[in-house]
């Protein structure tokens, strides 16, 4: 069956191991499939619900534009864009603004998370900020979003208010509620200091994640450095859940091999951590270095990169534009 494919990434640097085992590796993956419509957005109206220094948003728009493309990403097959080029997502925030329910948003745990203690201080676009993903999605007609386990709540309310419009004015099947696609194993990446924690761009510590640009000698000093348990390798599965550092740094290896938890236990069964680690080290080296050194590569050639989000913006926009029509039409304008 083909798919309409539609996700996003926030352009707020640090693009790390998360991000890519957890969904741009997926993006590819399913722009392989000729019979998929994939669309992949640099999201970067959502990057500002936070305080961003103008100089540093634009250069991380072009980073994260840059490790889609070096990632995998081709213009050629799947429409690449930035959200703010593409007025028609601002526009449909408002109209489903006024269909999500403040009761739904009160919900979601990630506005908990970032907007901390002190909420009244949050912005308003942070509170809002899964309106704006669900017009993104819902705009498209997509049918499947690949993301990390973080996002599913943000799916589930895009789903909602599609729903919720569809009935409101009595019109079935119009909005599409989208299908979450998330990896049935690995979808969460941890962070390498503290195995219960999320790997996450705003973690202050830099060895707790590795980015998308760092070199050979950062990433195996990272490995080398993360943390882990005192106990042996193990046998199998059993426990394994009681050493989250252990099972993060498993699952890595699992994701990177395009294998089985199972199969890593299996091959580092009787073995030292330092055998496991060093192993660790040198296939994150060969998977994301490559990556890196290509998004440099791309980054020295910005009228590229600045190209192929314009093209990608038009393309987006005559999609978006239509579907914002007739949800207008069907509120009354
Ligand atoms: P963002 O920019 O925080 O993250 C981009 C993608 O990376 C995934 N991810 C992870 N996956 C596994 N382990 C981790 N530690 C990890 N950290 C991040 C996220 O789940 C996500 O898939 N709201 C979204 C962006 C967005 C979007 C959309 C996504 C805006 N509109 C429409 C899909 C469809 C976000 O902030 O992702």
């Amino acid at each position: 069956m083909s798919k309409k494919i539609f996700s996003g990434v926030q352009p707020t640097g640090n693009l790390h191991l998360g991000n890519y085992l957890g969904a741009i590796k997926n993006f590819v993956n399913l722009q392989k499939d000729e019979k998929n419509n994939c669309i992949y957005c640099v999201v970067d109206l959502h990057a500002i619900t936070v305080k961003q220094d103008p100089k540093t948003l634009k250069k991380n728009i072009r980073e994260t534009t840059a490790a889609f493309l070096a990632s995998g990403l081709d213009p050629k097959k799947s429409i690449i864009f930035n959200q703010s080029m593409v007025p028609s997502h601002s526009e449909g925030a408002w109209l489903l603004g006024c269909i999500a329910r403040m009761g739904w948003l009160n919900r979601m745990t990630q506005f908990k998370e970032k907007a901390g203690k002190d909420k009244e201080k949050a912005s308003v676009g942070l509170y809002i900020y899964p309106i704006l993903m669900a017009s993104d999605i819902l705009l498209y007609d997509a049918t499947h979003v690949p993301v990390g386990e973080d996002q599913k709540q943000h799916l589930e309310l895009t789903r909602d208010i599609a729903q919720k419009f569809n009935s409101d004015f009595n019109c079935p099947g119009f909005l599409i509620p989208p299908e979450p696609l998330i990896q049935e194993n690995f979808s969460r990446i941890m962070s390498l200091k503290d195995g219960t924690k999320k790997m996450s761009k705003s973690d202050p510590s830099d060895q707790s994640r590795i980015n998308m640009s760092d070199e050979k000698d950062q990433i195996i000093n990272k490995i080398k450095k993360a943390k882990t348990d005192s106990a042996e390798l193990p046998e199998s599965d059993e426990n394994l859940n009681k050493r989250p550092e252990l099972i993060n740094l498993y699952g890595i290896f699992s994701s990177l091999q395009n294998q089985s938890l199972n199969s890593t236990i299996n091959e580092f069964k009787g073995k030292n951590f330092s055998d496991f680690k060093n192993k660790l080290a040198e296939v994150l080296v060969e998977k994301i270095c490559p990556i890196s050194n290509e998004i440099n590569k791309l980054l020295k050639d910005k009228k590229y990169i600045d190209e192929v989000l314009a093209s990608g913006s038009v393309l987006a926009e005559k999609i978006a534009r239509k579907k914002v029509e007739d949800i207008k039409q069907k509120i009354g304008f």
